[in-house]
């Protein structure tokens, strides 16, 4: 698949400075932004440690996220590439913090979570091989979830003594239920692509190598609708999961009423 590879962030990374990827340094880990057609691809490049996601990974997202390549797409696609998504946060670098370090990571790279679910654009996750913790974390913040069939989902945080921080259960519980949400969580067990399929954490499982393209597809096919109409929906779909019923049911209604007339 082709696209239009725009910077590399790797924390520093400014859209209008873009270093040459050659000048990254792999163990840290930098962000690839590309654009295909509408679409903007955001790819996770730090395979040695299975993307793992450090705090300079994370903020090297963020920065991706509010580069002008994604502020002017019409839907979003994240990836990990074509081996692994993202065997989640990064463990030594957890360990080694303080409560205090823990608070502030909450407003400092760890709002990466919350700022990809809370994009106007329509998002996708394209997902393959070990999509564990913080990895399903993302995937989770993600409108949209395709994986190739090497695709292993888990959290396994409860196993190293905590628990998914990053919206992961509080997401999770919206995606399939507190029973599932339970034997996933506290067993802190992996599952495959038809057990996720079937739970409704994917909506697609692509064919072999195909996660990406068919990631892309799907996007390219939301981003065809009218923006402000795909940009407002996904927010009412967000309202109808959190908000009482009546304010639901009362936006939906406001919505309409505001998108009736519009003509982009
Ligand atoms: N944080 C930091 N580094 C990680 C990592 C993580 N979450 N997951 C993998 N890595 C690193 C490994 O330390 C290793 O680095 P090294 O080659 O410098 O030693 C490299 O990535 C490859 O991992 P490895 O464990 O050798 O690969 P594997 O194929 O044998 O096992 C996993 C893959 C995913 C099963 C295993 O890496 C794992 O259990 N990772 C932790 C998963 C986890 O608990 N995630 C939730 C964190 S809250």
């Amino acid at each position: 698949m082709s696209g239009d590879v725009r910077p590399m962030f790797d924390r520093d990374g400014k859209d209008s400075a873009p270093q040459a990827p050659a000048q990254q340094d792999p163990a840290r880990g930098s962000v690839e932004v590309a654009l295909h057609g509408e679409v903007a691809v955001l790819t996770l490049r730090r395979e040695a440690k299975l993307n793992a996601l450090s705090t300079h990974l994370e903020a090297a997202l963020l920065d991706a996220l509010r580069s002008q390549t994604v502020r002017g797409s019409r839907a979003v696609v994240v990836t990990g590439g074509s081996k692994v998504f993202s065997a989640g946060a990064d463990v030594g670098e957890l360990r080694e913090m303080t409560p205090e370090a823990i608070a502030a990571y909450y407003r400092a790279s760890g709002a990466v979570y919350e700022a990809i679910a809370a994009l106007p654009q329509p998002t996708v996750a394209a997902i393959a091989g070990y999509c564990l913790g913080g990895g399903l974390e993302l995937a989770l913040a993600a409108d949209l979830r395709v994986a190739d069939p090497s695709a292993v989902l888990g959290l396994p945080e409860v196993g190293i003594g905590i628990l998914p921080s990053s919206g992961g259960v509080t997401r999770m519980v919206r995606a399939v239920g507190p029973a599932r949400t339970r034997d996933l969580v506290l067993r802190g067990r992996r599952m495959a692509v038809d057990e996720a399929h079937q739970w409704g954490l994917l909506t697609e499982i692509a064919p072999a190598g195909e996660h990406l393209e068919t990631a892309v597809k799907i996007a390219a096919e939301i981003a065809a609708h009218p923006p402000l109409a795909v940009s407002i929906t996904k927010q009412v779909i967000t309202a109808a999961t959190d908000a009482p019923r009546e304010a639901a049911l009362l936006l939906e209604q406001l919505a309409y009423t505001a998108l009736n007339r519009t003509t982009s």
